[in-house]
């Protein structure tokens, strides 16, 4: 079977499953058990932007399943310039068992994937970031023993990969999605009907607001850069347009008590997030960023296997 993972849509219903996994494989790791599931297998991962979290964790993530990684450069592969997508998937899909891309173009990844005959993963483009979503609704049942009917607020950019992927995922685990922005950053019609149809078949919401004050109740809080690669060009107007959204301390108090902070990283002090709130006492964003690793472990366990 072959399955492609561009939206976190894509995994659909196997969703808790993955998280379940995930966190089976970290315990049975750290427990000193065999968690060599992927013998012998090879996944390429190709890069056309920067990467910390994504790079290392699936290429230490596939060692501890017993495979391998290749790490390629967009430079160095040239997709749309030395190559077409089509050609590219073609032949790695006679010596890889899976491919992670990371593209500036998503149609780019869409034409990859849609010629691999091996599964193609989203490492993060313009409209989604699903691995991210897999690794943070991993560390919200780690912390809070469950994802059924928890509140999850978002400030900040409203219609970025993140949230995209944020309102779709927490739809699709039974959890209530709160998208507070400037109205010029809410998200676009698709993502919210799309997110509110699958929360509304389960009695959740998804809620799209400018008011500060809808943090009450969250159970968990969210941000992400003002500024993603794509919106550089708007720098300046963006840091005026959000600045009244950054999460301090005080936004933090009108959350839960034992609300917890989530960032993907890489964090810009002071613009989305104070430093005090990033390394207070409800933020678990390196736990956030280590469970990268173990679930994007279990996806690959479930897209190779
Ligand atoms: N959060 C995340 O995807 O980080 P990198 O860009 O460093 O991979
Ligand atoms: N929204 C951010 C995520 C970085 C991991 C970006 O696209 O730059």
């Amino acid at each position: 079977m072959k399955k492609n993972v561009l939206s976190i849509l894509d995994v659909g219903e196997e969703i808790e499953d993955i998280i379940d996994l995930a966190i089976t494989l970290k315990q049975d790791a750290k427990a000193g058990k065999q968690i060599q599931h992927l013998q012998g297998k090879t996944l390429a991962m190709i890069f056309e932007r920067q990467s910390t979290r994504t790079r290392v964790s699936f290429e230490v993530g596939m060692t501890r399943l017993g495979g391998h990684a290749i790490f390629i450069s967009g430079a160095e592969m040239g997709i749309g310039t030395r190559e077409s997508p089509q050609d590219v998937a073609l032949v790695l899909s006679r010596y890889v068992d899976v491919i992670m891309y990371r593209a500036i173009n998503e149609k780019s990844l869409q034409e990859l994937a849609a010629h691999a005959t091996v599964p193609v993963i989203n490492g993060l483009d313009r409209n989604e970031h699903p691995c991210q979503i897999l690794a943070d609704l991993m560390t919200i049942k780690e912390k809070k023993g469950r994802l059924q009917d928890l509140n999850f607020v978002f400030i900040g950019d409203g219609n970025d990969n993140l949230t995209h992927s944020y309102m779709l995922g927490c739809s699709l685990v039974g959890m209530n999605t709160t998208v507070i922005a400037p109205k010029q950053y809410w998200p676009t019609a698709h993502y919210h009907r799309t997110a509110k149809e699958i929360a509304s078949a389960q009695n959740h919401a998804v809620v799209i607001t400018e008011e500060l004050n809808a943090v009450a109740n969250a159970d968990v809080v969210a941000t992400d850069t003002w500024v993603s690669l794509w919106y550089e060009k708007e720098r300046q107007q963006r840091l005026r347009d959000l600045q009244n959204y950054t999460i301090t301390k005080d936004v933090m108090k009108n959350a839960k008590p034992d609300a917890i902070f989530l960032h993907c990283m890489p964090i810009y002090y002071g613009q989305e997030v104070t430093k005090d709130v990033a390394y207070g006492p409800q933020s678990v964003i390196i736990d956030e960023a280590e469970n990268r690793m173990w679930a994007q472990m279990a996806l690959l366990v479930k897209v190779v296997r």
